[in-house]
């Protein structure tokens, strides 16, 4: 199973913060914040992935992460996303590193205090479709929130004024290749992106979609909030 990280987007809910750097360059405790979802990949026995970044300081993730030695790899790929059309955009980019294999994608803001390994043995045993990883939160407005019905996801709404549940979808996301050809479908939303919940959603009508709830904490880190809880979570004071 292959890996992606997406770490594209333009960052801007952390100006001035990102006017100079890439959010993903930004610190997290002692590292830098691409170095957790690498890690996470790394942990789950993933060894061959990509990044996705974009910007003006695409080539600094070269000089920090090289072919990612410090990780015990032997080889990282790297693409460029152009402007920040949505994560579904960036996850398009990947169809011929993807080369019809699964995959396991995490955004590059997403910091988590678990392992995703159970979760990755599980989709390669459920034979295709996808799955997604889902974590209870206090602030569910700011997400994909999971609509459950007994053992299925039912519906996923992006950031929902009223949130029927405070159970959101991570940014942590396994895809047989059938992924690349839903996004081919999608039209922008209302925020001018590709949205990954529309991905989501299209998996969940074909009824080819699990979840599992992740063990451990769970962050994002892109907005002043989440960094710094996300900064305090890695250091390991929990709040
Ligand atoms: O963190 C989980 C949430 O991530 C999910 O619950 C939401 O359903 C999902 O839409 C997403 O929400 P955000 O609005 O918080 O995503 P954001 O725009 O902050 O992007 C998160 C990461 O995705 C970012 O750190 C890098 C990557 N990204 C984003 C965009 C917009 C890209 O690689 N390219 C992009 O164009």
């Amino acid at each position: 199973m292959k890996g992606v990280i997406l770490a594209g987007g333009l960052g801007s809910r952390l100006h001035p913060l990102t006017k100079i750097t890439n959010k993903h360059l930004l610190p997290i405790y002692d590292r830098p914040m691409i170095y957790y979802p690498l890690a996470t990949l790394v942990n789950a026995g993933i060894d061959d992935i990509l990044l996705v970044t974009g910007g003006n300081n695409a080539g600094d993730f070269l000089k920090l992460l090289g072919n990612g030695k410090e990780f015990g790899l032997r080889h990282l790929n790297y693409t460029y996303q152009e402007g920040e059309g949505g994560i579904a955009e960036a996850l398009g980019l990947c169809e011929y590193f993807a080369d019809r294999e699964p995959i396991v994608v995490i955004l590059g803001d997403n910091i988590i205090g678990g392992s995703i390994k159970p979760a990755v043995v599980d989709f390669q045993e459920q034979g295709g479709g996808a799955k997604i990883l889902l974590k209870e939160v206090e602030d569910p407005w700011r997400f994909g929130v999971a609509e459950l019905s007994g053992e299925r996801v039912v519906n996923i709404v992006e950031k929902p004024k009223d949130p029927t549940s405070n159970l959101i979808v991570t940014g942590i996301y396994l895809y047989d290749h059938q992924v690349f050809d839903f996004i081919k479908t999608l039209e922008p939303s209302k925020r001018g992106e590709l949205e990954i919940t529309d991905v989501n959603n299209m998996y969940i009508r074909q009824d080819r979609m699990t979840y599992e709830v992740l063990d451990g904490w769970w962050t994002d880190a892109g907005t002043f909030e989440s960094l710094f809880r996300a900064n305090s979570l890695a250091a390991g004071h929990k709040i």
